[in-house]
């Protein structure tokens, strides 16, 4: 055994800085071709008391190597793990990246803030297809054939029978030529292949919707999506209502007010608010009333709250309802003479605009981030009754 190339190949060892050089003196020493090896093999061509003489000192020799390589190797390796410990540091104390962070839009928090205060009278909320049919939209609701809300530069129509894709716009063709085609005055929802869909105009006939397929009692809310052909400042196309109904034994005007009152005071979260019902006309509700509000004028703004009359003070019209035409209740499948109730209508845009104070509706629905931003609300700011419904803008 040549122990000056033994004492070489350890203090090499012991030199190596870096794994992989401690590999290549491996692989030279202790490798299949290595010279170690090589050594080892040797012993099976001596004679037998040559071998007997030579093994135990190669094979020590071959373990010494074996065992400082293996040493080499954890110091090194630990060296490296100390090394990265060291450089990759992770402070905790930093603050948080910036995430970009989703508001809720105040349509949505208005509308929450609404079913949170209608369950609390005990009303649920309900729901119908945007894609109505003038059945549901109209005539089950009292709307004669002659009604203006019908017409077409009023509402959405779907063409009768091609699909829009044929690069028809919505509301004309066909459409046309049906409205003025002779038809029944009131057509049950059965007689299919009169029906034409468009966008619903209003959430009154979730009103139907709902006495059909609940029956009576009943204490809901609907809130949803409506569509009339309308664009301004205070018109979109699309804009949101809630819808209101109770139909129940002996409902009457007062029940109607007193759930308005409830309702206007906890929503804007003023007992001072103050209602007037003005006689109105719907098809759909009979007697009809019209509700406003009181305001006074406060520096040039209109704060909610106190009776309308006298100097520096008005009314603000806020909604429609009225007691539900017997004929609605009747062609919902209900006895009008057992069934009493009242529907209101309210829009949600609008009662954004009044709590929260935006001014411009298309700004609703323009998708600005800037806008939602800064009018938006916070997703853990759930409304709710005994924290106050109204959001930390
Ligand atoms: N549907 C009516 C509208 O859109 C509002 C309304 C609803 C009026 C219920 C009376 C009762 O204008």
């Amino acid at each position: 055994m040549d122990d000056q190339r033994i004492s070489e190949t350890l203090a090499a060892i012991a030199a190596a800085t870096d794994p992989d050089a401690v590999e290549a003196i491996r692989i030279d020493a202790l490798g299949k071709q290595g010279w170690i090896s090589a050594a080892l093999k040797g012993l099976g061509a001596m004679p037998p008391d040559e071998r007997t003489r030579a093994a135990p000192t190669i094979q020590a020799r071959r373990q010494q190597v074996a065992d400082a390589i293996a040493e080499r190797k954890a110091a090194l390796d630990a060296a490296a793990l100390e090394a990265s410990l060291a450089a990759e540091t992770l402070d905790l104390t930093l603050p948080a990246p910036d995430l970009p962070k989703g508001s809720v839009h105040p349509v949505s928090q208005v509308m929450d803030e609404l079913a949170e205060i209608f369950a609390d009278m005990g009303f649920a909320v309900a729901t119908g297809p945007e894609i109505e049919d003038d059945w549901h939209n109209f005539t089950a609701l009292n709307m004669p054939e002659s009604h203006p809300a019908r017409a077409m530069h009023d509402t959405f129509y779907f063409p009768k029978e091609p699909s829009p894709l044929q690069g028809r716009g919505l509301g004309e063709g066909p459409v046309g030529e049906a409205l003025d085609s002779p038809r029944p005055p009131i057509p049950s929802p059965e007689g299919e292949g009169e029906k034409r869909m468009l966008l619903r105009t209003h959430t009154s006939p979730v009103q139907v919707r709902t006495m059909i397929s609940q029956g009576a009692p009943i204490r809901i809310i609907a809130p949803g999506r409506v569509y009339r052909s309308d664009s301004d400042a205070t018109h979109t196309p699309m804009f949101h209502q809630v819808e209101g109904l109770v139909i129940d034994r002996g409902i009457h005007l007062g029940h109607l007010k007193w759930t308005l009152e409830t309702f206007l005071r906890a929503f804007f979260e003023r007992e001072d608010i103050v209602l007037r019902l003005r006689p109105s006309y719907f098809p759909f509700t009979e007697p009809s009333v019209e509700v406003d509000v009181g305001f006074a004028l406060e520096n040039g703004r209109r704060v909610l709250g106190g009776s309308g009359d006298g100097p520096g003070h008005g009314w603000m019209e806020l909604l429609g309802s009225g007691m539900v035409n017997r004929r609605v209740i009747e062609m919902s499948g209900l006895d009008p003479d057992e069934w009493q109730g009242f529907a209101f209508g309210v829009g949600v845009d609008r009662l954004a605009m009044l709590k929260y104070g935006m001014d411009d509706l298309r700004a609703f629905f323009d998708g600005d981030v800037r806008w939602l931003k800064h009018y938006g609300f916070s997703p853990f700011d759930q409304p709710t009754l005994s924290a106050g419904v109204g959001a930390r803008a």
